[in-house]
């Protein structure tokens, strides 16, 4: 393993470019929008600022604010990303990384002599992990569990390297918007390899992780589990600028996307449980998530303008066996965002700014104008100079584009 001093010359070599942005590289979830737009909104605005994430995800906007010098909080109803964007966030003194880098060690070479843990209850495993690679994931985690609670900081960057080093073995492909697996199977492919293309690949994910998290974030950040339709545990009127990109009506179930690390790390323990918490969170539809869809009746107080009818006129009227299901999610989608944009002004300081990063989507050859309704929905909760900027286009297809929704409290 290089040795701690020289990780640390690396990290203090770079601090000029922030690198402790690097940690966004520990688990992406492909941001739907990048730490650059994020930075750019950041660079407009003067002095210290209190930033506002109510969808934080992979905590991008956070640690971008942190790293820049500002405090900054977020919310999350996936307990697990609460813990990864607070692991990111966390400030790590040289005497944990140097503890971290020695359990890495023995428990890459098994030092401990300890169980392997039993696979957890993912449904098609075999699809995930050829059978070396569920086995040596399966000690490095036994290891990992083993550490004792006083070195909760190490076993947190360990869990992270862990989750690398599950998706590096795994035959999942991430590079589209949701995963799918390689056609050929590692499986074959391995059968000319060697089992040694398997082990050490915990260690080197230790070092890459231990690398970045030597440079600490400026400012503050801090993730909370909290579900932001309600926003409860935040006080009133303490944020000058809000920087996010909630879920898109796009049917994307983070739930799905993120299973394998939720099931590694025990944030899942059986399949139902992934429905239960899709149907909880804004957007996605998975499992038990999809089928309730077709009974839910929009709350008394829902929002309605010309421009959603119309779309959900639309989609239940196609000839599509499923129009009418669609059309309830694009409803419950916006009765969702709609509880949120009436609780968010409490939050914010007066004068403050707010920046959605939302992007349109199509059902069969339905448009929802996802950031025209956001517009309205800012306008009618007492918003000003709401406009709608264009950012850039979403994939080869027509007319899907991302855009930035801005508002300002009075
Ligand atoms: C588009 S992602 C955020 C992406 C993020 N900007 C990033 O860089 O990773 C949307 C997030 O909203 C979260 N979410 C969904 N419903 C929520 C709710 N009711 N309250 C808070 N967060 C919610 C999801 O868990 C997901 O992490």
């Amino acid at each position: 393993m290089a040795s701690l001093s020289h990780t640390r010359q690396r990290a203090d070599l770079t601090f000029k470019h922030n690198m402790s942005e690097a940690r966004h590289g520990w688990l992406r979830l492909t941001p739907a929008y990048s730490v650059k737009l994020v930075k750019e909104i950041l660079a407009a605005r003067e002095g210290k600022l209190r930033v506002l994430d109510p969808f934080s995800g992979t905590a991008t906007t956070t640690l971008s604010a942190a790293s820049h010098g500002h405090s900054a909080c977020s919310c999350d109803i996936n307990p697990f990303l609460v813990w990864l964007g607070n692991t990111k966030l966390a400030s790590y003194a040289e005497e944990v990384l140097r503890k971290t880098a020695q359990l890495a060690e023995s428990i890459e070479y098994g030092k401990e002599g300890v169980l392997p843990v039993t696979p957890p209850p993912i449904s098609f495993i075999e699809r995930w992990w050829d059978p070396d690679s569920l086995k040596y994931l399966c000690r490095i985690k036994a290891g990992i569990d083993n550490i004792d609670h006083i070195h909760g900081q190490s076993r947190d960057l360990l869990l992270i390297a862990f989750c690398r080093t599950l998706i590096e073995l795994s035959n999942a492909s991430f590079g589209h918007q949701s995963v799918s697996f390689h056609k050929k199977t590692k499986t074959t492919q391995r059968l000319f390899w060697n089992t040694t293309g398997i082990e050490g690949a915990f260690l080197e994910n230790t070092r890459q992780v231990l690398s970045s998290a030597a440079d600490n974030p400026a400012g503050m950040g801090q993730v909370m589990e909290c579900d932001a339709r309600h926003l409860s545990n935040l006080p009133d009127e303490s944020f000058d600028l809000l920087i996010t990109s909630p879920p898109y009506p796009n049917r994307m179930s983070y739930i799905r996307e993120l299973r394998p690390y939720m099931f590694w790390l025990g944030y899942l323990k059986e399949a139902r449980e992934a429905g239960e918490m899709d149907w909880q969170a804004i957007g996605g539809t998975w499992g038990i998530a999809t089928s309730r869809l077709s009974d839910w009746i929009p709350l008394e107080s829902s929002f309605f303008s010309p421009t959603l009818g119309e779309s959900l006129t639309a989609i239940a009227n196609t000839n599509a066996k499923s129009g009418p299901l669609l059309s309830n999610y694009v409803a419950k989608y916006f009765d969702d965002m709609w509880q949120h944009f009436r609780v968010v002004s409490r939050v914010m300081k007066p004068r403050s700014e707010l920046h959605y990063v939302i992007g349109n989507s199509k059902f069969y050859q339905c448009m929802v104008h996802a950031e025209i309704i956001f517009a309205e929905m800012l306008r009618q909760t007492g918003f000003e100079d709401v406009e709608i900027k264009q950012l850039r286009k979403r994939n080869s297809k027509k007319e899907l584009y991302e855009f930035d929704v801005i508002a300002h409290r009075q």
